[in-house]
């Protein structure tokens, strides 16, 4: 059945516009006014739904979340189901997925393989996965990349810390490959030696407390290992490079020194978290529940990353959602912070969270959310124009948002099967009404009208 949606006010990158949206075989068939007239529209035969006085935005697209993920004892609460019932909610139409780090020496593949079986007939949203580079990169592994691709996964994540991560020499085969094959390389920025040496002081010392965990990841830390992976980008030709989940002034500081340098390709995610939450979280009763790498940092890091995202040297923000039961896993951590799963929940709240701590408090403009929620990661990572815009042929994904209407983010009204928000009381101005996939509405009002595994896997293209 066709979809008409009436007299919202269409948010591109570029505009803010009046204007009907119809959606036809699942896809935007087109937009403009009168259009009952112009396609001969039957009243009866279709799905009309009136947006007076609401925003109509491109479905939101977040390219970071560990769904079902492994993490060594401890597995993410999200299966595939969960957390993609959270996302519908909270206004994301399409993830890409950071699969989990697979057996030592395990070809690419036995993760993408894994990764269907846990998302095929799951997902109720489109769905994407990153690959994992994992440490021995064998020859085999880098041959590897190219078959990736052609399964529909031209990106592969890099951890320069945790167990797995690779050492310089495997990170620059990677990159060179990746360039190769038009392929983007993202990576997790920390210094690895550094992190683990305070992660044996701390203890030892006595400090143990969430406060540690922050105090055992500083801001250089992070910033050195953006340092050293813009210069092995800049090694490899100008290799594209992402940076996943950017949290502080002088990892963007790191960024902007090498564009002003002349180096291109270079990409930035910041997420949610690293924008609203800052280090003192960790001094609560609660602080484990915002154990997650890098850690939440200070109001002078946020500060300078909203501007970074204003000034367009921030391209991408994600959830990193990587959600963890506040009363069991993370307890492990209640004497000693190193033995807490790192990661927290995220993925419902993002798109409100930009509307409202982003555009209501004259942070960045609607029109920058579309492009850093929405258009950007798509563009990206081989998502677009059928996700990420709305436009005659893109796929009918979107969210009608409400300005005027305000609420209080509380657990009890999420919808991820894990036991809290990071963002427990936050004032929240602007709702989500509204959230269409393909031209089915899979949330209304807060409430899944979805289905389990109508989600369809995106099949990625490598940049052109
Ligand atoms: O703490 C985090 N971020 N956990 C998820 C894995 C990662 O590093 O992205
Ligand atoms: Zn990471
Ligand atoms: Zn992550």
């Amino acid at each position: 059945m066709d979809t008409l949606i009436k007299n919202g006010k269409i948010v591109s990158v570029e505009a803010i516009y009046k204007a009907d949206i119809l959606i036809r075989d699942e896809v935007v068939c087109a937009i403009g006014k009168d259009l009952e007239h112009t396609f001969l529209l039957d009243d009866k035969k279709m799905n009309i739904i009136d947006a007076t006085g609401k925003y109509v935005l491109p479905g939101g697209v977040d390219v970071h979340t560990h769904m079902d993920l492994q993490a060594g004892a401890c597995r993410a609460v999200d299966d595939f189901y969960d957390g993609t019932v959270a996302a519908a909610c909270g206004g994301t139409t399409s993830i890409v997925d950071h699969m989990a780090f697979g057996p030592v020496g395990c070809p690419l593949h036995h993760q993408l393989n894994e990764y269907h079986r846990l998302a095929d007939g799951k997902a109720v949203i489109d769905y994407g996965f990153h690959g994992t580079a994992q440490h021995p990169m064998t020859a085999e592994n880098i041959e590897e990349l190219e078959s990736m691709i052609k399964d529909g996964v031209p990106s592969v994540k890099v951890y320069m810390t945790y167990d797995l991560k690779l050492d310089d020499d495997e990170i620059l085969n990677v990159l060179k490959r990746m360039k190769e094959l038009h392929g983007v390389t993202a990576f997790h920025c920390e210094n690895h030696q550094i992190v683990e040496k305070n992660r044996k002081i701390f203890p030892a010392q006595g400090k143990t407390s969430p406060y540690y965990h922050a105090k055992s990841r500083p801001n250089l830390a992070e910033a050195e290992a953006v340092r050293r992976v813009l210069y092995l980008a800049k090694l490899a030709g100008d290799a594209p490079v992402y940076i996943v989940h950017l949290s502080c002034k002088e990892s963007l500081q790191a960024v902007k020194e090498a564009r002003i340098l002349g180096q291109k390709n270079i990409f930035v995610e910041t997420c949610t978290q690293y924008l609203t939450l800052t280090e003192e979280e960790y001094k609560r009763e609660d602080g484990l529940k915002y154990v997650m790498s890098p850690p939440l940092r200070t109001q002078d890091d946020i500060d300078y990353l909203w501007k970074g995202i204003e000034d367009g040297e921030i391209q991408v923000v994600a959830t990193d959602h990587c959600p963890f039961f506040f009363n069991k896993e993370k307890q492990l951590g209640k004497d000693d912070f190193t033995k807490c799963p790192n990661g927290a929940p995220g993925v419902e709240e993002r798109m409100i969270l930009l509307y409202s701590e982003g555009v209501e408090k004259k942070k960045i403009s609607l029109n920058k959310l579309v492009e850093i929620a929405c258009t950007n990661p798509a563009k990206i990572y081989g998502l677009y124009p059928k996700k990420g815009v709305l436009q005659p042929g893109s796929d009918g994904d979107l969210i009608i948002l409400d300005p005027q209407k305000e609420h209080v983010l509380t657990h009890d009204d999420m919808h991820s099967a894990v036991d809290y928000t990071a963002y427990e009381g936050f004032s929240v101005k602007g709702y989500i009404e509204l959230v269409m996939q393909r031209g089915r509405v899979v949330a209304k009002d807060n409430e899944f009208t979805g289905e389990r595994g109508a989600g369809q896997f995106i099949f990625r293209k490598a940049m052109e």
